[in-house]
Order: C-alpha cells, then sequence, then structure tokens
C-alpha cells in the first residue's frame, strides 16, 4: 500500500514513517515545516534504509494535494498535520480553527475526488475533557476545555457525518493519551524550539540544563502524591497503532474511534523520579499552583485498540525515560 502520511516530518508522524517503511508500505509526506524540519526525512531514510516521498507544502493547498493524488497512486491516508498547542490556541483561536478544521475538509475533498477512501485521524484524549471515571472508554461523553481540543472534536464529527454521507469510506479516529519517548536510534524524537508546555520535554530541557528547574503544577490532586497523572504511551508503541489501524481499515467500512495508551496512570512525580533514575541525570524541580485547566487524572481503556486492532502497547516508562533522554542527548544543540 501506498501511504500519504500529512504531517509526516512531526514527531509522531516521523516515527510512524519509520514503522511503515519497516512494515513495506510505501511513504509520501506532505509537510509545510511550520513545526518540524526536512532534515527529519533524511533521517527517516537512514533508519530504515528506504526512500520516501517528500512535499514541502501545505495540506490547505487544494492544488498541491491534487497534483500529489495526480502523481501517485494512494491507498491510505494518515492525516497528522495540525496545531497542538493548547495555550496558543486560546490565544489564537482561528489560526487553530482554519489550519485544523480546513486540512481535514480539503484532504477530504480531494481524497473523494481520487476515490482514496481510507483516512486515519491524529485526534486526542483531550476529546473526553475532565472524564467523569477513569479509566476511560470510546463510550465516555466528549466535550473540550479549549479550541485546540475543539478542532479534535469538530474534525471527529467531520469525519463521522463525511463517512456516513459516503459509506464506502473507512474512517479510524485515534485519540492518544500523552504520547513521549522517541526512536532508539536517537535520530528522530521530540525538541520543541521554545519553552516546553509538555512536561516529558521539560524535563529533558532541564535535565540538559538549558532550564533551571521543572515547575510541578500542583501537589494537592486526590492521586497517588497530589501531583497530576497521566498515561505516557511511547511514541513507537502509538506509531505501530498507526500500521495496525491501517491494516483494519482495509477489509472494513464505517466510523471507528479508538484510545491509544497503556492503560496505567503515572504522576508527574514519580515521572520524574524515574527519569532521574533511568538516566541518572539531575531534575530540580518546585512544586507550584495547579495549570489552569488541567485535570487530576487520565488514563485510557484501550481493550478496544486490543480487540479489533490487534495492538497493546508493550514498552515501559522506563524504556520512554531512556530512549527520550537518549535522543536529547543528541540534540540538545
Ligand atoms: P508535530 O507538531 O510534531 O507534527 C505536526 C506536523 O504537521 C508538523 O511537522 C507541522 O509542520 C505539520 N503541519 C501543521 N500544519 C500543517 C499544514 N497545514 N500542512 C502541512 N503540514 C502541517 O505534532 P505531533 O506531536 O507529531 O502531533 C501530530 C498530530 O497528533 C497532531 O494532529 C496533534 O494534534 C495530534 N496529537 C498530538 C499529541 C501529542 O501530545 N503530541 C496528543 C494528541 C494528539
Ligand atoms: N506538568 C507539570 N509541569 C510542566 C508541564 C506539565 O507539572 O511543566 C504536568 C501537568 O500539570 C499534567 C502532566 O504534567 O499533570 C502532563 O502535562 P502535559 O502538558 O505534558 O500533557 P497534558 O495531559 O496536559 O496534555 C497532553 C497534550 C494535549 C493532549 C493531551 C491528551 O498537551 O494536547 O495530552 O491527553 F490533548
Amino acid at each position: 500500500m501506498r501511504i500519504l502520511v500529512t504531517g509526516g516530518t512531526g514527531f509522531i508522524g516521523s516515527h510512524t514513517c519509520v514503522e511503515l517503511l519497516n512494515n513495506h508500505f510505501e511513504v509520501i509526506i506532505i509537510d509545510n515545516l511550520s513545526n518540524s524540519s526536512a532534515t527529519v526525512v533524511a533521517d527517516i531514510e537512514t533508519i530504515t534504509n528506504k526512500k520516501v516521498v517528500f512535499y514541502e507544502g501545505d495540506v490547505c493547498d487544494k492544488q498541491l494535494l491534487e497534483k500529489i493524488f495526480n502523481q501517485h497512486q494512494i491507498d491510505g491516508v494518515i492525516h497528522f498535520a495540525g496545531y497542538k498547542a493548547v495555550g496558543e490556541s486560546v490565544q489564537l483561536p482561528l489560526k487553530y480553527y482554519n489550519n485544523n478544521l480546513m486540512s481535514t475538509t480539503t484532504l477530504l475533498e480531494v481524497m473523494q475526488q481520487f476515490n482514496c477512501t481510507k483516512i486515519v485521524f491524529s485526534s486526542s484524549a483531550t476529546v473526553y475533557g475532565e472524564p467523569h471515571a477513569n479509566p476511560i472508554t470510546e463510550d465516555f461523553p466528549l466535550k473540550t476545555t479549549n479550541p485546540y481540543g475543539s478542532t479534535k472534536l469538530y474534525c471527529e464529527q467531520i469525519l463521522k457525518d463525511f463517512q456516513f454521507a459516503n459509506p464506502e469510506f473507512s474512517v479510524a479516529v485515534l485519540r492518544y493519551f500523552n504520547p513521549i519517548g522517541a526512536h532508539c536510534s536517537g535520530l528522530i524524537g521530540e525538541n520543541p524550539k521554545d519553552i516546553p508546555n509538555n512536561l516529558m520535554p521539560y524535563i529533558m530541557k532541564v535535565a540538559a540544563k538549558q532550564l533551571p528547574q521543572l515547575s510541578v503544577f500542583g501537589n494537592d490532586y486526590p492521586t497517588v502524591d497530589g501531583s497530576g497523572v497521566r498515561d505516557y504511551i511511547h511514541v513507537v508503541d502509538l506509531a505501530i497503532g498507526h500500521i495496525k489501524a491501517l491494516q483494519f481499515l482495509k477489509s472494513t467500512t464505517g466510523f471507528h474511534p479508538f484510545n491509544l495508551g497503556t492503560g496505567n496512570g503515572v504522576s508527574v512525580l514519580q515521572l520524574v523520579e524515574l527519569f532521574k533514575k533511568v538516566n541518572q541525570v539531575d531534575v530540580p524541580y518546585q512544586i507550584v499552583a495547579r495549570r489552569s485547566g488541567d485535570v487530576a487524572t487520565n488514563y485510557a481503556n484501550a481493550e478496544k485498540a486490543n480487540r479489533l486492532l490487534g495492538w497493546k502497547a508493550e514498552k515501559t516508562v522506563e524504556d520512554m525515560c531512556r530512549d527520550a533522554w537518549n535522543y536529547m542527548k543528541n540534540h540538545s544543540n
């Protein structure tokens, strides 16, 4: 199968391209490099010893998409491209609505035009808002607390309505929990240019002495040690989930949401301690007030993905800490 990967030079996209190539898929990437670098293409090729076709461009550019679909017989699409910073989405909601929604509708129009009927979409556990219980199953009520989350929820709805109107389509919506870690080669991973919003990139910048200390947002939640609990998942496990989803879509139609998580909750303080122990580095931190909009606890029931996709996260939190730091050591400059 030949797969178009939008946002394929980004964090999750690049790891998924590696798994696709390792599983004998052909890969075409479109990415506008708004949050990634073209050097990632060469890194993917080095890891896999295979070639990818790369288009630098925007998924909202319908003419470019038509050109790509004209030049290649595309069997399926994985749609990662989008903006993802929660805080920025509150400040600049239209930037998020424009990019995340328009890229999805443009892509669907062109897929329909070229009779390409299989799509895997990057959604997020953010669509569950503050869950009434844990672990979270796919049938929990959907609600969001910020514009970024709303774009994910609206895209899911667009995909659902579109699939209903076009029953020959098959759609897998993958709701990721908290992806961290990196490829074991140390060549690809996550290294935000600005001050990170997310926990693991922040821990790494502190460990690398690029930032003085971590702020732990709250120690008074009703959790094991008072700090927030999340379901951290290794990005390579997550990437493999996309391959399983594509294989599932081959023999089915319909709209299929799946949680991709480990099913285990880990607190902020537990993650910091594990990172220090596994990598033998110091991570100074201070406890500060809760971050507005954060939930206490959020972890997945991923039984549906196990049952229907034959997928299960395999890697441990220790693997995530080791691989993330291995990547960071190579890229700290
Ligand atoms: P990322 O920013 O590393 O990757 C996204 C890629 O899309 C980037 O390379 C960026 O340059 C590209 N892009 C953005 N808009 C584009 C456009 N209009 N046209 C072409 N390219 C465009 O992010 P990521 O962490 O790899 O996330 C991938 C997807 O997964 C996103 O849709 C994100 O919302 C979703 N997601 C991420 C997380 C997470 O914690 N990383 C959690 C849940 C869901
Ligand atoms: N945290 C800190 N200090 C920091 C950063 C985070 O203590 O500097 C804490 C948070 O309060 C939270 C935990 O670490 O308890 C994880 O926070 P992240 O920002 O890493 O991740 P979130 O769970 O808040 O959100 C992430 C993505 C969302 C996505 C969601 C899916 O940022 O886009 O996971 O569950 F929707």
